[in-house]
């Protein structure tokens, strides 16, 4: 089983970025200690600030491999068609996680494009969140 981890915009300020909400651990850090998690797992992870970065990467998520993509598309969750396109337009399996709860904040996070086309969303259980998107795919 391979599993893709996809995270959107401002997501590289993990630990950083609004410990409030978002927690203090870094991305990476959580990266390596779920790769220790799920060994059983061949697990990838990319970064990227640029929305059409994050669509080649969902389109090119089959031929590199991958069994499943967990997709974490930040503010592009709320305002972009082509995320969601994608998503629907592949055949690989598709997670939303979101590490807050997004459904107890903003209205305008309250849209998702991506839902509708995704196997599931997890929101506000922090970074735990991609454990249980892989847990849901092994
Ligand atoms: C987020 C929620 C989004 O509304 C926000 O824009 C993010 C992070 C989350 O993981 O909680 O960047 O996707």
């Amino acid at each position: 089983m391979k599993i893709l981890l996809l995270n959107g915009p401002n997501l590289n300020l993990l630990g950083k970025r609004e410990p409030e909400i978002y927690g203090s651990q870094t991305f990476e850090d959580h990266f390596t200690a779920l790769q220790f998690q799920f060994k059983e797992v061949e697990l990838g992870y990319f970064q990227s600030n640029i929305e059409g970065e994050i669509i080649d990467k969902l389109h090119q998520a089959e031929e590199d491999g991958f069994d499943a993509v967990i997709l974490n598309a930040g503010a592009y969750t709320h305002t972009s068609v082509g995320i969601g396109d994608a998503v629907a337009g592949i055949r690989t399996p598709v997670v939303e996680v979101h590490i807050s709860n997004v459904m107890d904040r903003e209205e305008f996070r309250h849209l998702s494009y991506i839902s509708k086309h995704a196997v599931g969303v997890i929101s506000g259980f922090g970074l735990k969140g991609y454990e249980l998107a892989v847990t849901s795919f092994i």
